[in-house]
């Protein structure tokens, strides 16, 4: 099973509070925020740095900025959304695509509903944004579909991931890198990862 999990202190603790389901709509939003910030962080830990010369109020000097490609960020309708501001705080320039999917009821295949991406899909690092990797066919869908817009430099990052997703994306798509701050045990038979921390959508929206 390849996958990277994001073992910071700070992003396992957070994650136990997501779990409780005592913990509020208003929290567990507040809490996915600042978990998707640390977890960005972990994800953009190795993009590239050129240096370029600028001028301090002291002297000349080289410096590193970063360089190569821009960054888009995908989050998949609708729990993705949840962890999107999070991530543009660390790159506000960042822009955001959507893809929204759903589930034939009798086929069980994910049919795409909505799909707007950045123009220059094609040449920007995309990072697929989804909080709950459980079977991953929808998220090997959602990959299916930038590849068709041309992209080709995809990583994705979720909060809990179950391991027969991991397999399928691994299986899929091994050029896709994963990151997730938990493997957990299993997927149980609604399709709820186990322990998990129930329905991601619902718990940021306050749904049911
Ligand atoms: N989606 C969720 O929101 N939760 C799960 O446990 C599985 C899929």
């Amino acid at each position: 099973m390849k996958v990277q999990i994001i073992e910071h202190p700070l992003v396992q603790h957070k994650l136990t509070l997501l779990r409780d389901k005592n913990t509020g709509t208003k929290e567990f939003r507040e809490l996915l925020d600042e978990i998707a910030l640390l977890m960005g962080y972990e994800l953009t830990r190795n993009l590239p740095l050129q240096d370029v010369e600028i001028e301090t109020p002291v002297a000349k000097c080289f410096c590193k900025m970063l360089t190569g490609k821009k960054i888009g960020f995908i989050p998949v309708l609708r729990a993705g959304l949840g962890m999107v501001n999070g991530l543009l705080k660390l790159i506000p320039a960042a822009k955001v695509g959507h893809i929204g999917l759903y589930r034939d009821p009798d086929t069980l295949t994910p049919i795409e509903y909505y799909c707007k991406l950045p123009s220059d899909t094609a040449e920007r690092e995309l990072i697929i944004v989804d909080p709950m990797l459980a079977t991953g066919e929808s998220l090997v869908a959602a990959i299916d579909l930038l590849k068709r817009h041309g992209a080709k430099d995809i990583k994705l990052i979720c909060l809990v991931a179950a391991p027969e997703g991991v397999l399928l994306i691994n299986q899929k798509h091994p050029d896709v890198k994963i990151f997730t701050a938990a493997v957990d045990d299993y997927l149980n038979d609604h399709g709820y990862i186990v322990p998990g921390l129930g329905d991601a959508g619902d718990r940021i929206f306050g749904t049911k």
